[in-house]
């Protein structure tokens, strides 16, 4: 198994909104990348979205020239799971959806090198479950960034019932080489954050739906009265509302209690395509909202 020092090369599952930042994130911290999606655009996108992101740093000197232009050479596209053969390790930031993890936990397993460690990205599935997919289930851990994920400081390490103490070494070392703080959270719904997190958010839509507030007046009131940075409608648009409801429905169906049941103002919305920022309307419009969402 490769400690932490030994990871070099790291598999990114998914080039959506968090995959493409952890790319950016691991190129950045010297590793040679191989970013997947199943969707070519999807990757395609993210290039851009990265070497802009990359090149801003370079502008603002907070990157100097050559460690951007080297960072967006160690990002190599990859078009299958077995292209990921060489991976030290695998971070996995697909669709928040148990059994297409589940999927890609069984090909990542017979196909990566059997020192190679898997981790998800879930905000909120049982690491336990997918490890349970491997037959490594001691190599398999959550990683959970926060979004942006260059710019987030912290990473939530979830140990799965079987999760070796040199992996979670291993990830937590090279978490801290990346430059992000550690939590530790043992494998229930939601974990740490999100445990705490999405009720909030579920509320708010609450009490959107119910006539309590406006939506600017939700957010402004959790923003000044509490001193959050942004309102929780807001950070939903910016999560993404598909993954709020994904995650609330696992802590509904986890956790058992009714507190969790998701709002149907949320559902919705998700069920109409206003899935946030990334889809130029959610409980806010973003002014570019693709063709394809409906209204
Ligand atoms: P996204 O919708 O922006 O990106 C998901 C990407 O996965 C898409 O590009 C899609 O084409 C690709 N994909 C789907 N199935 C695939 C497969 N079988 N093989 C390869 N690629 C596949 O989603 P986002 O927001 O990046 O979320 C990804 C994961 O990260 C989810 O598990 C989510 O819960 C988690 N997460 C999301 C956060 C957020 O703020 N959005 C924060 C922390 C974790």
């Amino acid at each position: 198994m490769a400690t932490a020092s030994e990871i070099a090369a790291v598999g990114v599952i998914g080039a959506g909104q968090m995959g493409s930042g952890i790319a950016q994130l691991a190129a950045g911290g010297g590793c040679a990348v191989l970013l997947l999606d199943a969707d070519p655009t999807a990757l395609s996108r993210a290039v851009v979205s990265i070497s802009a992101s990359l090149r801003r740093l370079a502008a603002k000197g907070q990157l100097s020239q050559a460690a951007c232009e080297d960072s967006i050479k160690r990002i190599r596209c990859v078009s299958a799971v077995q292209d990921l053969r060489d991976a030290d390790l695998v971070i996995e930031a697909v669709v928040e959806n148990e059994d297409v993890k589940k999927k890609l936990f069984v090909e990542l397993d017979k196909v990566t090198k059997p020192s190679a460690i898997l981790a998800s990205n879930t905000s909120s599935i049982s690491v336990t479950r997918l490890a349970s997919a491997t037959k490594r289930p001691s190599q398999v851990i959550g990683m959970h960034f926060f979004n942006p994920p260059p710019v987030m400081k912290l990473i939530e390490v979830i140990r799965g019932a079987d999760t070796s103490d040199e992996v979670f070494a291993a990830v937590r070392s090279f978490s801290e080489r990346l430059g992000k703080s550690v939590i530790c959270s043992q494998d229930y719904p939601g974990f740490i954050v999100n445990r705490i997190l999405m009720p909030m958010i579920n509320e708010a839509f609450w009490a959107l739906y119910t006539g309590v507030a406006t939506k600017e007046d939700i957010d402004a009131g959790m923003k000044l009265g509490t001193n959050h940075p942004m309102g929780p409608l807001q950070l939903a648009d910016f999560i993404g509302l598909d993954v709020c409801l994904s995650v609330l429905r696992v802590l509904h169906s986890g956790l058992g209690d009714n507190k969790y049941s998701p709002c149907p103002l949320l559902v919705q919305y998700v069920d109409a395509g206003r899935l946030g920022k990334k889809r130029g309307v959610g409980v806010y419009s973003y002014g570019h909202r693709p063709s394809s969402v409906r209204p």
